[in-house]
């Protein structure tokens, strides 16, 4: 897991519980005197240590945490890497390009980078399919990364995630409607 990951967490955790929160995270889950470098690689086991506390602190189910940080993390990602979203003038050509575009460049920015595989289809003018399937099983955060997208771009979109591999299927599926008013 690259260390913007976690840069982009320590973010969200300071801003919403404090610095001394993120430090007690940080010395329970991590190697003492870690520091996280954007490009840098590391275990992921750390990032799910520090989600699932943060997910018993605020009573929350950790899939909930996993997806408001997933919705946190699409503005940090935008922000680190403006040139990349700055090629999408909406939000459909951004979800349509994450597989073929966006994460094709963060293959050239990052060494070896541990991604998803995302396929994205446009069913209709108003409903995208997106298959999501990864070892790691980050469909959660998948889905707050689309509402984070769909906020920076001022789309309203709801979201159904009926297939999931965490009950068991191959993939996950999830149908995002967008929704005009
Ligand atoms: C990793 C999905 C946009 C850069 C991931 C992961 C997911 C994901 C779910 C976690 C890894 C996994 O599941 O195996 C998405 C979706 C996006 C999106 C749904 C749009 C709605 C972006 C953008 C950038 C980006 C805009 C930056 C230009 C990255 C990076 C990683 C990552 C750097 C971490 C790779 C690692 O830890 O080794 N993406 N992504 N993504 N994505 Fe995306
Ligand atoms: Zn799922």
């Amino acid at each position: 897991m690259k260390g913007i990951i976690f840069n982009v967490l320590e973010d969200m955790i300071v801003q919403q519980c404090g610095m001394a929160v993120w430090n007690d995270l940080l010395a329970k889950h991590a190697p003492e005197d870690r520091v996280y470098i954007s490009a840098k690689n590391y275990p992921e086991n750390e990032l799910f240590a520090i989600v699932t506390e943060v997910a018993i602190m605020l009573n929350l189910p950790i899939q909930d945490v996993i997806k408001a940080f997933g919705q946190f993390l699409f503005s940090g990602l935008a922000a680190n890497h403006t040139k990349v979203v700055e090629r999408f003038a909406d939000f459909t050509s951004l979800v349509m390009g994450i597989h073929n575009i966006i994460h094709v460049e963060v293959n050239k920015l990052y060494h070896e980078p541990a991604l998803p595989t995302i396929i994205s289809t446009m069913l209709d003018s108003n409903n995208i399919e997106l298959k999501y399937h990864s070892p790691r099983k980050l469909c959660f955060c998948a889905e707050g990364l689309i509402f984070g997208a769909a906020d920076y771009y001022h789309q309203q979109i709801s979201i159904k995630h009926d297939t999931c591999m965490h009950h068991g299927a191959e993939q996950c599926i999830l149908n995002i409607e967008l929704k005009h008013d």
